[in-house]
């Protein structure tokens, strides 16, 4: 796997914010809980408004992993509708939208050989998620119900520094919307009360560097096109 790191990524901050990526094959070598409590409670320092710190997190791992992906496969396997408890992305997809989507989706999968249409192999790797891509630890990340907007925002701040802090440790990650697609398997299996919402999941490990998955780096925007300058 190749850093997108250049010359102005000189420092271990910024090789951690160019090396991050969304790793889909793992290595099954376990993280020890020292470590995934390190990486926690640093990811805890997130600033929040008010520092009302409104994040939970549930990790998984060994048998309680298994067991949550055998039955979030199932379902998926059944054809069980996603039901998740928020709208993460907007009703009507338009452009520029749905364009950045579709190159992601058909990238990844055109990667990996499966081909337009192909909806059983399409289902098959998406399935994967629910395996948290082979990852040995698994995070499940909750909000209480009642919490608004801005709680939302905070919550993204800690998960990056999650996703960053675990570079540290020569981790790497996947944050997962699709393990909030079935709220009412992750809550029976963790004992999660309906006053939470499931945020989404991530997964946690060492990356396979082999996978050909793992290769796939999805474009971004060119800076002109997010940001305009005032004043300097
Ligand atoms: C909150 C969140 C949820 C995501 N959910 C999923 C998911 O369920 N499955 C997946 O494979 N990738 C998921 N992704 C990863 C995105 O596809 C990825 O971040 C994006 O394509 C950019 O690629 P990169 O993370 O490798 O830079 C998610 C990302 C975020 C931030």
């Amino acid at each position: 796997m190749k850093d997108s790191t250049d010359k102005h990524c000189v420092s271990p901050i910024h090789r951690a914010i160019a090396s991050r990526r969304s790793i889909r094959a793992f290595l099954p070598t376990q993280v020890p809980r020292a470590i995934v409590e390190e990486l926690l409670r640093l990811a805890g320092t997130a600033p929040s408004g008010s520092n009302v710190q409104p994040w939970q997190v549930h990790v998984v791992a060994g048998e309680v992993r298994d067991g949550l992906s055998a039955a979030l496969l199932a379902a998926h396997e059944a054809g069980e509708a996603p039901a998740r408890e928020y709208h993460y992305y907007p009703l009507d997809w338009r452009s520029p939208y749905i364009e950045r989507r579709r190159a992601t989706g058909w990238g990844l999968y055109s990667l990996l050989g499966i081909e337009k249409g192909d909806r059983e192999a399409s289902a098959r790797q998406h399935g994967r998620n629910y395996e948290f891509f082979g990852a040995p630890v698994g995070l499940i990340f909750t909000i209480d119900r009642d919490m608004q907007r801005g709680s939302w925002l905070d919550f993204g701040m800690f998960l990056q520094n999650i996703m960053l802090g675990a570079r540290g440790f020569a981790l790497h990650t996947c944050p997962q919307a699709a393990l909030a697609n079935y709220p009412h398997i992750v809550k029976k299996h963790l004992g999660i009360g309906d006053e939470k919402i499931i945020v989404c999941g991530m997964a946690l490990g060492y990356a396979d560097p082999d996978a050909l998955i793992n290769q796939f780096q999805p474009e971004r925007m060119k800076l002109e096109e997010y940001v305009t300058w005032h004043g300097i």
